[in-house]
């Protein structure tokens, strides 16, 4: 029998930590802002950026929206950041990704100061969190943690194996788990005997960006299975990297796909805005 891991209700119970947190912030006369800029007007990044917004209205955070027209240039872009970056009201400072391709993405996350990089992106969040210095981490890997931690699944010394290597969850992912001293490998599209490497996991995070592609071939009997992908099928269902129905019943415990991981990438958001830079 396995267990799935409901993304749902354990985002939800983050939210309602966080929102008691923020009602005592405000008794105190604390409040937090997070500015959300969006450039362009993309279908998918539209829903990210309203669900964000909607987020902060239900964890007591005052958010700052900034829609920008898809003609921005990088310059006036920057010029934005700069400004908010200086404002003493404003704690985060979220820039959603992808950008139009005129405008070069490094330059702008790179401008987003340290101390208001709640998504965990800039170069200098990335390296505090490989050397294990406090520092923003990516919404994403922090939220897997979360699952694992919330349903009682230790990660010290267990074989995490991470399937992807993107900078944004793969890589953040591995130094999370090594963090949580689990022994870590990662793979990618040019491993050899790649299943022979992911059979060893006791945890398997799947952040490949194929879908479907982690069948029960590639899982041993007992793992915990955690599926970070999510696509649209043919007929315009949602699915992850891994199949589910093949996938599952070799798992202790296995995330699904819509309801899993993605609602913990919101509820960490909001934790990173709150909570501030953990120490
Ligand atoms: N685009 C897709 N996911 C994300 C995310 O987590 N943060 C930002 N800023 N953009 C994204």
């Amino acid at each position: 029998m396995y267990t799935i891991i409901d993304g749902k209700k354990i985002s939800q119970e983050i939210k309602d930590e966080l929102r008691e947190k923020v009602a005592a912030m405000k008794e105190q006369g604390m409040e937090r802002t997070l500015a959300v800029i969006q450039v362009g007007a993309a279908p998918a990044s539209s829903v990210y950026v309203r669900n964000k917004k909607k987020a902060c209205e239900y964890v007591g955070i005052r958010s700052l929206s900034y829609e920008l027209p898809e003609e921005t240039t990088e310059e006036e872009l920057l010029g934005i950041i700069g400004e908010l970056n200086g404002r003493e009201d404003v704690n985060g400072i979220l820039v959603q990704l992808p950008l139009p391709s005129h405008i070069n993405e490094e330059r702008v996350l790179l401008a987003i100061a340290p101390k208001k990089d709640v998504d965990g992106f800039h170069p200098v969040s990335v390296g505090n969190l490989s050397i294990g210095r406090p520092g923003y981490v990516s919404c994403t890997p922090a939220g897997v943690i979360q699952l694992l931690k919330r349903s009682g699944i230790s990660i010290e010394g267990k074989e995490c194996v991470v399937l992807g290597r993107s900078n944004i969850v793969g890589k953040p992912m591995a130094m999370l788990l090594l963090r949580e001293n689990g022994t870590v490998t990662v793979c990618h599209s040019r491993t050899k005997n790649l299943k022979e490497i992911t059979k060893r996991a006791d945890i398997l995070v799947a952040a490949v960006g194929r879908p479907k592609m982690v069948d029960e071939t590639y899982v041993k009997d007992g793992a915990v299975v955690i599926d970070v992908g999510i696509h649209r099928n043919a007929d315009n269902k949602l699915c992850g990297d891994v199949d589910f129905d093949s996938v599952a019943p070799k798992t202790s415990y296995i995330t699904p796909v819509p309801g899993g991981v993605g609602p913990m990438t919101i509820a960490m958001l909001m934790a990173n805005c709150v909570e501030g830079i953990p120490g």
